[in-house]
């Protein structure tokens, strides 16, 4: 007994063992984000960028709480840290830290550090004042952005230690892991022109491409992103040169030098924050408008075509994740899944739409998280959407962790009212015909319909006004057995292989508690169209188990 006692960690032995850190794993083709030695789905939701202070955001915890929400994406401003250089003032984040924590909340911290939407507003007044110490990039005619720019080893090197006493403060002020991921920067990204043209900029583009970056893309060819491939394909496919000889030297090719800098900048922020407190650790990017050309959107940030850039400047970032607002959510989704990049959304449009695009993302693209931006001010009806589809994620997380990356999930998604189009899945042996149906808007007493939100609304992005959206997803329970999740969907059904057809044995609506399924009600006769499909109503969220079979 001595002896064992004696094996035993000192910290064991008192009572004092820290929690498991958050990590990542790799389950088949999917990344499992792990929380208490568990694999999490993130049901989140992230902070309008000026709510981040405790005293102010603490009436709206139980809102969050009451919107099923398991996690907060919640800033760090690096002017409020470190008002003085080298004095650090952490009461914000201790005050969210105890209040997430009261609410039995999980927080993604964001690090509003030397980039915020490619500006650098919350960079501390010592350093906005001190231009000469901390460099603008600038533009072609040589006028100061407010960007710090990523060519100043001054300017990194003070991002890292502020971040490093960010990730040092949380070690020790955070024994449980109540934050259980760190964002790096927010938004990276060059605007109104492609590069930098500060005299170190200038220095930096007429010097050779790196040979690392060099070495990664040549030995990744094959995999690289078909732009960056056609790109330096198109400048000639060179091994070594300038960044002009190699990629060319126009705006594509100046954004391909930005990206390496900026995330070179990035790494070295991430390794500091890192060397303190290893979380998982990403960055995201402001995708781009249909027709813009790098510079007139937020170029070089982390985009699906800079992806290997991003990777082979930046190692320690545990993966890069788009901020999605456009309609067409599930071509970005699943551009952020290239060459394993694993699926978390930071930020997406609080719309009726967030909550089947939610269910897309864990379904069919292994998510590991969805998270709706300003959340705390989500109204009717996105919210109560958003309420019954993360209470689905919640009620199935143990069976979608334990399925992801095995072939046994699929997602549904109608994108917009005209797309009429069924969706096709083959899952097993068996085909699925996936029909959209949407639930008339609400009628006000006038007879007008009900119109969604207003900031980040649907209607901004191209949106429905008052239609309840339509999607879902879909878990293998077994060979011939089946879970459907979701709202507006209607499933027939196939043999894989043909000649047979295909019938309902069984279709049960239920919900999970605990893990352990509870029957509600069969469903059959006018339910299933008299033994016909699989249906979903509009309007509803609902859970049903379906048993097939086949008869000739
Ligand atoms: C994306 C940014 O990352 C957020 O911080 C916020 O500015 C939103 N855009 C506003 O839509």
């Amino acid at each position: 007994m001595k002896l064992a006692l004696c094996l035993l960690p000192l910290a064991f032995v008192t009572g004092l063992a820290a929690a498991e850190l958050p990590h990542l794993r790799k389950q088949g083709t999917a990344t499992q984000l792990m929380v208490d030695g568990q694999p999490f789905l993130m049901r989140g939701g992230e902070l309008g960028n000026s709510s981040g202070e405790p005293d102010y955001l603490r009436s709206s915890w139980p809102k969050l709480q009451a919107m099923n929400l398991n996690t907060v994406l919640a800033p760090v401003y690096w002017d409020v840290i470190e008002p003085q250089e080298g004095k650090f003032d952490f009461a914000t984040l201790d005050g969210l830290l105890r209040d997430a924590k009261a609410s039995q909340m999980k927080l993604v911290l964001l690090w509003f550090g030397s980039w915020k939407n490619s500006m650098s507003c919350y960079a501390p007044a010592w350093v906005k004042r001190d231009q000469s110490r901390f460099p603008r990039a600038q533009d072609s005619a040589g006028r100061g952005l407010e960007i710090l720019s990523p060519f100043a080893a001054a300017n990194r090197d003070t991002d890292a230690r502020a971040f490093a006493a960010l990730m040092r403060h949380l070690k020790a002020s955070d024994p449980d892991h109540t934050v259980i991921m760190v964002q790096v920067e927010n938004e990276i990204g060059m605007i109104p022109e492609a590069r930098d043209h500060s005299p170190e900029a200038e220095k930096a583009f007429a010097a050779s491409v790196p040979p690392v970056l060099m070495d990664y893309l040549t030995r990744n060819r094959a995999q690289l992103a078909p732009e960056l491939l056609a790109q330096w394909n198109a400048a000639g496919g060179k091994v070594a040169g300038t960044w002009a000889e190699v990629f060319g030297a126009g705006p594509a090719g100046e954004e391909i030098f930005m990206a390496w800098h900026f995330a070179a900048y990035t790494q070295a922020v991430t390794a500091a924050g890192k060397a303190e407190l290893a979380l998982p650790m990403y960055a995201n990017a402001a995708l781009i408008r249909p027709g813009y050309q790098p510079g007139q959107y937020p170029s070089a940030g982390p985009l699906p075509h800079l992806i290997d850039v991003w990777r082979a400047g930046a190692p320690d970032l545990d993966f890069l994740a788009p901020d999605i607002y456009f309609q067409n959510f599930s071509y970005w989704a699943q551009l952020y899944t290239r060459s394993g990049n694993p699926l978390f959304i930071p930020e997406a449009m609080r719309s009726p739409e967030a909550s089947v695009n939610a269910l897309y993302a864990f379904g069919a693209l292994n998510g590991m998280g969805f998270c709706p931006f300003a959340i705390e001010s989500n109204t009717e009806p996105a919210a109560g959407f958003l309420t019954a589809s993360f209470d689905l994620v919640r009620q199935l997380t143990p069976l979608l962790t334990e399925k992801q990356g095995r072939g046994l999930t699929a997602g549904f998604l109608q994108e917009s009212v005209e797309s009429k189009q069924p969706q096709q899945v083959q899952m097993g042996n068996w085909t699925f015909r996936v029909a959209f149906e949407r639930a008339a808007p609400p009628q006000l007493a006038d007879g007008l319909a009900v119109v969604v939100g207003t900031e980040n609304s649907a209607l901004a992005a191209g949106g429905h006004a008052g239609t309840a959206p339509a999607g879902g997803l879909m878990i293998a329970l077994g060979d011939d057995e089946f879970l459907f999740a979701g709202i507006g969907i209607t499933i027939t059904f196939a043999p894989a292989e043909g000649g047979e057809q295909a019938g309902l044995l069984s279709v049960a609506e239920g919900r999970y508690v605990d893990g352990q399924w509870q029957h509600i009600r069969w469903l059959n006769g006018d339910q299933t169209h008299q033994g016909r499909h699989v249906r979903l109503e509009p309007g509803r969220f609902s859970l049903q188990r379906v048993k097939l079979y086949r008869y000739r």
